[in-house]
């Protein structure tokens, strides 16, 4: 009997759940023919093995393994691939998402001919459960960040609970960005074609065992993703929040300077000096923070870090001033003088500091 649909689920550490989640499966899926493929990122905790012990005696169920590599998008997306069912969901392993809507889920795609079927929490009829105040409110932000860009109606663009037409994503999957925590919205945005979406609710439960993974790395990575997604043709994300780090640097340079020559009296050239070192410092402790939070350095690679920082930044402010000289020289107004050169050290920053001080 051919397959009918795949559950790809993600896993990072959920041992605890595989059974649980399969028991829930054969339920709910009753006759369907199915089979469900984990996906697990060598959770130190054992869970492919755990997954693998099962598929021995379990014909329906496998095991991706995947080594040195993390993240959810990635992981769901090659659970996909490996499918060759017409149908396929993506769902977590910790129980949170109500199994029982799957087969629904599958009949709106066979019978009413509906692309893509989400699970909504914000549907009438579904809801948050018991989830904590902080990640309500996280997730109804994401929600709405999210909604702002697309071109569709839907309530639930965050849910990671979802299923669709193998066919379709064959056609789109080499347009997704995969990066980051929410591959349904890179769905969803990757599509330009309108596409026959249909949401059902549902009412998300809470975990029982083992700890969410979502934290400030994701939400980071969110953030990067839609940026990428909607203006990163015209200037990389990276690049733009280096370049707004780099103006509010002026800015703490500015009034240092401000302060130490016209209030503490410091004569002007170690004034200037000291405000420099100022700047800089807090021009790479905001880009350790913000730019590269994906890379974030700590204890000694922090100090190495700082140091690689400073002095890339001075061949930065040489290229700059030399530049800025050799147009002023040439009769180009002073501004924009000042200006190109201003652009071509950030270029100069940028680039340097994205392979050296911080590399992935
Ligand atoms: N392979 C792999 N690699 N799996 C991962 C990774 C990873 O790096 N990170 C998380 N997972 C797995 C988890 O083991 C779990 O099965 C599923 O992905 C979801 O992770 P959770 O850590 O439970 O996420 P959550 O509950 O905080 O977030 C859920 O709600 C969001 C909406 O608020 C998820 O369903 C999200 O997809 C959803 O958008
Ligand atoms: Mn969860």
């Amino acid at each position: 009997m051919i397959t009918e649909v795949t559950i790809v689920i993600p896993t990072f550490n959920e041992r605890e759940n595989v059974s649980p989640i399969i028991n829930a499966l054969e339920r709910s899926l009753g006759s369907i023919s199915w089979e469900a493929i984990f996906v697990d990122d060598n959770s130190p905790d054992g869970t492919a093995e755990h997954v693998q012990n099962i598929a021995k005696n379990n014909p329906r169920i496998s095991c991706i393994k995947r080594l040195g590599r993390r993240g959810l998008s990635s992981a769901c997306l090659e659970g996909i691939l490996a499918s060759s069912s017409p149908y396929v969901a993506v769902m977590d392993a910790d129980l949170q998402h109500d199994e029982v809507i799957l087969p629904d889920m599958l009949n709106a795609l066979t019978q009413e001919n509906y692309t893509l079927v989400v699970g909504s929490r914000y549907l009438e009829g579904g809801g948050m459960g018991s989830l904590v105040p902080g990640r309500i409110t996280i997730s109804r932000f994401a929600t709405w960040l999210g909604r702002l860009f697309l071109k569709t109606e839907i309530s639930d663009p965050m849910s990671g609970f979802f299923m669709i037409q193998k066919e379709y994503f064959n056609k789109i999957c080499e347009k997704l960005s995969v990066k980051g925590f929410k591959i349904l919205l890179d769905i969803l945005i990757s599509s330009d074609t309108e596409i026959r979406i249909k949401e059902i609710p549902y009412v998300m439960r809470s975990r029982l065992w083992g700890d969410s993974k979502l934290d400030t790395p994701v939400i980071w990575e969110y953030c990067m993703l839609i940026a990428d997604k909607f203006f990163g043709r015209i200037i990389p994300p990276r690049f733009a929040l280096f370049v707004t780090v780099g103006t509010i640097g002026v800015g703490v340079h500015l009034s240092t300077l401000f302060f130490l020559y016209k209030i503490l009296l410091i004569d002007f050239i170690s004034a200037q000096a000291l405000s420099t070192i100022i700047a800089m410092t807090n021009n790479f402790i905001l880009n350790n923070i913000f730019t590269y939070r994906d890379m974030r350095l700590r204890r000694f690679q922090f100090i190495r870090g700082l140091m690689s920082f400073y002095i890339s930044c001075s061949i930065g402010a040489l290229i700059n001033t030399l530049f800025a000289n050799y147009l002023f020289n040439l009769n180009v107004p002073w501004i924009i003088s000042g200006f190109i050169g201003a652009v071509i050290g950030s270029i100069w920053n940028y680039a340097i500091n994205s392979t050296i001080t911080w590399k992935e």
